[in-house]
């Protein structure tokens, strides 16, 4: 039984699609089986992880998986471990088809239920399912969020990221009225520039705002992370510094999910690096 996570927030910008990439790369690395849901109509997660543009995949989309109520004829393999179910500008078409097709007025809260009917046949091929959401609320956030056993917060230091958080939380509460299972994993401060004033401030606001909720890793803004949209996913050193980044949050997030870590060999061996300085420092 695969265990889905929402990667969201209403707010744009703030690195919901890289995140969500960068954990479905690390997931895959592991041996884990991934399933990457597309719900945002810009396709950006879609492009980063099959490195495919909109027309190539055009009327072979998650919105016509909704249309059929068939969503493995539409599933792209993007690597070994890797699956995507993608998205484009079609997806636009999500709420009116919600509202006139699939749970007409008078159908109660059918209307947040769509994904999680679309993704149940799909539960024993996986192990993780991870959905990457738009920027603004929106029918896919909530279909999103009932379809989630997890949530993660993505926050830039800025503040029109740090005054979303408050509101996000209250719409997966509202969420939890249909999917009581939904848990809130955590916030990530995300694309810091440790260089300015108030970039640095927002991680400290943001910290004391939610001490439960954050997560001790807060990500950099890095040209390298930027440029993973161009290249995608690589084998080169910049790309691998950009994944990188994202190892310590990795270990949290499976550590707030309840799952053992095989191991952190980069620990260990940042460890030893630092070990070597030290003896170099004091045996002259
Ligand atoms: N840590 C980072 N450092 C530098 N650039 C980053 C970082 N994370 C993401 N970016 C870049 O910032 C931009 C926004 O990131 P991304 O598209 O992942 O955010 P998003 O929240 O999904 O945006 P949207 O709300 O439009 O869906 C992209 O150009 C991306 O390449
Ligand atoms: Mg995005």
């Amino acid at each position: 039984m695969a265990k889905t996570i929402t990667f969201s927030i209403q707010k744009g910008g703030v690195s919901k699609t890289t995140t969500t990439g960068i954990v479905a790369h690390l997931m895959s690395e592991e041996g884990k089986k991934v399933l990457v849901v597309d719900m945002d109509s810009q396709g950006n997660v879609s492009n980063l992880l099959t490195g495919l543009e909109q027309d190539e995949y055009e009327d072979e989309t998650i919105m016509d998986a909704f249309r059929e109520n068939n969503a493995r004829k539409y599933i792209i393999k993007a690597s070994e471990n890797i699956d995507v179910l993608p998205a484009d500008d079609f997806l636009a078409h999500f709420p009116e088809w919600i509202y006139t097709k699939y749970a007409p007025p008078g159908t109660g809260d059918k209307k947040v239920r769509a994904l999680r009917e679309l993704l149940a046949p799909l539960q024993d091929d996986y192990d993780f399912v991870l959905v990457d959401t738009p920027p603004s609320l929106s029918e896919q956030t909530t279909n999103a969020l009932v379809t989630s056993d997890y949530a993660v917060i993505l926050a830039e230091s800025s503040k029109w990221a740090y005054t979303a958080i408050t509101r996000f939380i209250n719409t997966t509460e509202v969420a939890k009225t249909v999917n009581p299972n939904l848990k809130v994993l955590g916030i990530l401060r995300n694309m810091n520039d440790s260089r300015r004033y108030d970039s640095k401030a927002f991680v400290e606001i943001i910290g004391e705002s939610f001490p439960d909720l954050v997560f001790g890793t807060v990500i950099k803004r890095k040209a390298a992370t930027g440029r993973l949209s161009i290249y995608g996913f690589t084998d080169n050193k910049e790309i691998k510094e950009a994944i990188s980044e994202y190892e310590d949050f990795y270990e949290e997030l499976k550590k707030r999910m309840g799952i053992e870590s095989k191991g952190k060999k980069r620990g260990l061996k940042k460890k030893l690096a630092r070990l070597k300085d030290f003896s170099l420092k004091t045996d002259k």
